[in-house]
């Protein structure tokens, strides 16, 4: 191991320090009472829940402070997921410096309204704090590994028994004609640990929290474009070979930011759900919305193409016994990260009608094409539920 230098002997102690060892969990009640489920009859919880899926959504943490929004957030879901507030820069912005507490307010939030949680995300390129990147960069592999046990064991430890599943990876593929033959985007943590980074971090979860089923997560995998068709070729190549070592991988994620730009092949999602299946892996739709930036600026032409493209999409992946859970990133309009995204935003910069609820959390078409495609659903219950416990 080269030695440390002043500086990096100093911030490694302070990473080993700020992420001591998982303290002892007082356990699951310490974030609250598990209540009965918030969610109404006619909801999209319980339109999943007959097929044995559930509809769940993305929640900022400041946005839980609105009631209207509460409201509406404990009326639909089954299930929510942080959108930063589980996240390493959000946890330990700086060394020595954990910060659970927008993770457990909603987390309280949640089980209150007997809603499962989804952990997103443990290892990432992005959402990284400032002081990360050169961390990594300047340890051994024995020392960023050493890093890695102790932010998985702090964030999966200290929220441990109360999270179905973790994104243990997100977005590991490289965007784009990849650069490597396995596919791999460069990143802090494959420069510092090598491809096996990804092995190791579902080897550590399942350590830490062995009741929380390790999801790699991904975008950019379920449309019809070759550059996708390969990303897909490449994701099932890759948990073929985790599976043989004996990685716990349990649950692939489609986050499955639909663009409006490109079309959706059934025949292919259709073939890509159904190899991840017979792989024996449980798959999650883990952060759906639809840009409508392809569609005129007329509200009901825009919202009858996104509802086709849902209806296109849903029926494929409802269809699919694997699947687990649908789980939309953000249930209302107004909070759609692809309105501020260069990439995504539209060219007239029109606020997007991407999610189930409008601005005055109306029940948009598209919310009535998510409860279409939940009771249409076959009954795969029994799979399902069995898979969840895998
Ligand atoms: O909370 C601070 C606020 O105090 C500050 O004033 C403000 C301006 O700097 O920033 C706020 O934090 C922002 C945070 O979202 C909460 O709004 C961060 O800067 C911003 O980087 C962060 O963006 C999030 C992004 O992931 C990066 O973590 C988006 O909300 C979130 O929707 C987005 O979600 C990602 C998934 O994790 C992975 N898949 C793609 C998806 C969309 O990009």
């Amino acid at each position: 191991m080269r030695s440390a230098s002043p500086t990096r002997r100093a911030l490694l102690a302070g990473a080993a320090s700020l992420i001591g060892a998982p303290r002892a969990l007082a356990g699951a009640p310490a974030f609250g009472p598990v209540g009965p489920p918030s969610w109404v009859p006619d909801s999209l919880q319980a339109a999943a829940a007959r097929a044995g899926l559930t509809y769940g959504a993305e929640v900022p943490h400041y946005r839980l402070a609105l009631a209207p929004y509460r409201r509406a957030v404990a009326r639909e879901c089954g299930m929510l997921v942080c959108g930063t507030a589980m996240k390493m820069v959000e946890v330990l912005p700086r060394p020595g410096g954990e910060d659970f507490g927008a993770g457990d307010e909603t987390l309280r939030f949640a089980r209150a309204n007997g809603q499962r949680m989804r952990g997103h995300t443990l290892i990432w390129h992005d959402a990284l704090p400032d002081w990360v990147s050169p961390l990594l960069a300047r340890s051994s592999a024995a020392q960023a590994e050493d890093f890695m046990r102790r932010w998985i064991g702090a964030a999966a430890g200290h929220w441990r028994g109360c999270i179905e599943a973790w994104d243990v990876v997100n977005e590991v593929l490289a965007i784009g004609e990849p650069r490597r033959p396995d596919g791999l985007r460069e990143t802090p943590w494959l420069r510092a640990l090598g491809p096996d980074y990804i092995d190791l971090a579902f080897r550590i979860l399942r350590e830490v929290d062995p009741g929380a089923a390790g999801t790699w997560n991904e975008d950019a995998v379920e449309q019809d474009v070759p550059w996708m068709e390969a990303r897909r070729t490449l994701v099932l190549r890759r948990i073929e070979g985790m599976l043989a070592r004996g990685v716990p991988i349990r649950r692939f994620g489609l986050q499955s930011h639909l663009t409006s730009t490109i079309p959706i092949d059934q025949g292919r999602l259709r073939r890509f759900l159904a190899e991840l299946g017979q792989l024996g892996i449980g798959i999650e739709i883990t952060e759906l919305d639809f840009d409508d930036r392809a569609f005129p600026a007329d509200i009901a032409a825009r919202d009858r193409g996104v509802t086709d493209m849902a209806r296109r999409f849903l029926d494929v992946v409802c269809a699919e016994p694997a699947v687990l859970n649908v789980v939309t990133w953000d249930i209302w309009d107004p909070d759609t990260w692809l309105n501020d995204h260069p990439n995504r935003k539209r060219p007239d910069g029109l606020p997007q009608r991407a999610l189930p609820l409008d601005a005055e959390f109306r029940r948009k078409s598209l919310w009535h094409a998510f409860r279409d495609a939940f009771r249409h659903a076959p009954d795969h219950k029994a799979r399902r539920d069995r898979l969840r416990r895998a």
